[in-house]
């Protein structure tokens, strides 16, 4: 027991966390962005890489859509733009709305390009009608391009459209744009874009979806991120002590039945953020949060039908419960990190959930030490048989 009652560094941590998760978060999200003009869209979309922003409305009625797309050039002198493919998901084919400033005039200069392929980019008119246009660049360093474009008949149809964006370091005289970075985050710049679920929660204002996104992080991080390790450092490390028997184990299922209450919850909000999102699927993240949740009911039902101690089947019992409990452990911290590439919340959330991490990570490296010097002692002085870790479960 003596190991529980010092171990205070736990739970100092979750409060920590939760100061952190819970003070007032001015997140920098398409919600926040206000525009000089007098554009006003009715929806917004965090886009899912390269901190870019896509405000938009559309009319089915005429097939109009308008759009504000905000994002940070990767140099000063670079561009930006935000495309529509007709044909294809990637950069290639793309009808493309490009910003830059222009290093001769010194404004933002506005132009369409048609990607025809990889090796010809140049100033072109697009296969659909584009007017309304316009460019600008804002007070953080970003630039903005506004347009309203007549999106052709056959690709209204389906309400989905493939849309792509990039930026890029710089722009020759005549208009010719270098080539975009090609890190993780240059190629993640595409998905498809939902005209009609856009257009149906144009109602809920971009703060309520980012309310519910928070809410959908704050108990999963906790849940599946936070409480889980923590049940399984207990499981490993306390059991040592024959004084916490059988303390660790009640300890341990308390930790897991509420990690698992608080992360279905989490799950069950992220499967209706899912439903809602406008057009962009997070397919690994998805996947994953089901995997998790697989595993993690298996686990629980398994607690039930766990054979006694000295049974021979408790062998085979345990190398299960260890296998998918750890499995659960990486990919419940891996999506964790995920989630938080995503929602892209103030650095500070990252940092926390790192800072949580390492000080899970620490505390289960001293608690190895520390019992395998127990572990060591115990078998010098009583000479009794050795640490069997996976046998002695309760
Ligand atoms: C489409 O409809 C909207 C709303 O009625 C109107 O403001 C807009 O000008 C129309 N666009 C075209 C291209 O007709
Ligand atoms: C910059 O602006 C000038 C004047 O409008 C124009 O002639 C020139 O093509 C522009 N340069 C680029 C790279 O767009």
């Amino acid at each position: 027991m003596a190991l529980l009652s010092s171990a205070p560094s736990p739970a100092v941590i979750l409060l920590c966390f939760w100061a952190v998760i819970i003070s007032p978060a001015a997140s920098l999200t398409c919600s926040s962005q206000k525009f000089s003009g007098n554009q006003v869209y009715s929806n917004c979309l965090d886009l899912p890489s390269l901190s870019s922003y896509l405000h938009f409305s559309y009319d089915s009625a005429n097939t109009t859509l308008s759009i504000g797309f905000v994002a940070t050039p990767s140099k000063s002198s670079g561009w930006i733009s935000w495309a529509i493919n007709p044909k294809d998901t990637g950069m290639a084919g793309s009808q493309s709305l490009v910003a830059y400033k222009n290093s001769s005039t010194g404004g933002v200069q506005f132009r369409t390009y048609d990607v025809a392929s990889y090796s010809s980019i140049v100033p072109k008119d697009l296969s659909f009608e584009v007017w309304d246009t316009s460019a600008v660049s804002r007070s953080d360093g970003s630039l903005a391009i506004f347009a309203k474009i007549k999106v052709p008949v056959n690709l209204a149809a389906s309400g989905k459209i493939n849309q792509v964006w990039q930026v890029g370091p710089s722009v020759g005289t005549d208009g010719t744009l270098a080539k975009h970075d090609f890190a993780a985050a240059n190629l993640q710049a595409k998905g498809t874009l939902d005209l009609k679920s856009g257009q149906s929660t144009a109602g809920s204002g971009g703060n309520d979806k980012l309310k519910k996104k928070n809410i959908h992080g704050i108990l999963n991080a906790v849940s599946w991120g936070i409480l889980f390790p923590l049940g399984a450092i207990i499981a490993r490390y306390v059991r040592t002590f024959e004084s916490a028997d059988p303390a660790w184990f009640y300890l341990h299922a308390f930790c897991q039945v509420s990690a698992y209450a608080i992360g279905v919850a989490g799950w069950a909000t992220g499967l209706k953020l899912g439903s809602e999102s406008s057009g962009i699927t997070y397919s690994t993240h998805r996947n994953i949060g089901i995997a998790l949740f697989v595993l993690a009911t298996v686990q629980i039902f398994a607690l039930f039908i766990r054979p006694k101690k000295d049974h021979k089947y408790r062998f085979y019992w345990n190398i299960y419960h260890h296998s998918f409990g750890y499995a659960i452990l990486v990919l419940g911290i891996f999506n964790v990190f995920k989630g938080l590439d995503m929602l892209s919340p103030q650095h500070k959330w990252r940092t926390a959930y790192m800072i949580v991490i390492i000080a899970l990570g620490g505390i289960s490296l001293l608690l190895e030490a520390i019992t395998w010097a127990v572990v060591l002692k115990r078998k010098s002085t009583k000479s009794t048989k050795p640490y069997d870790g996976y046998n002695n479960d309760n």
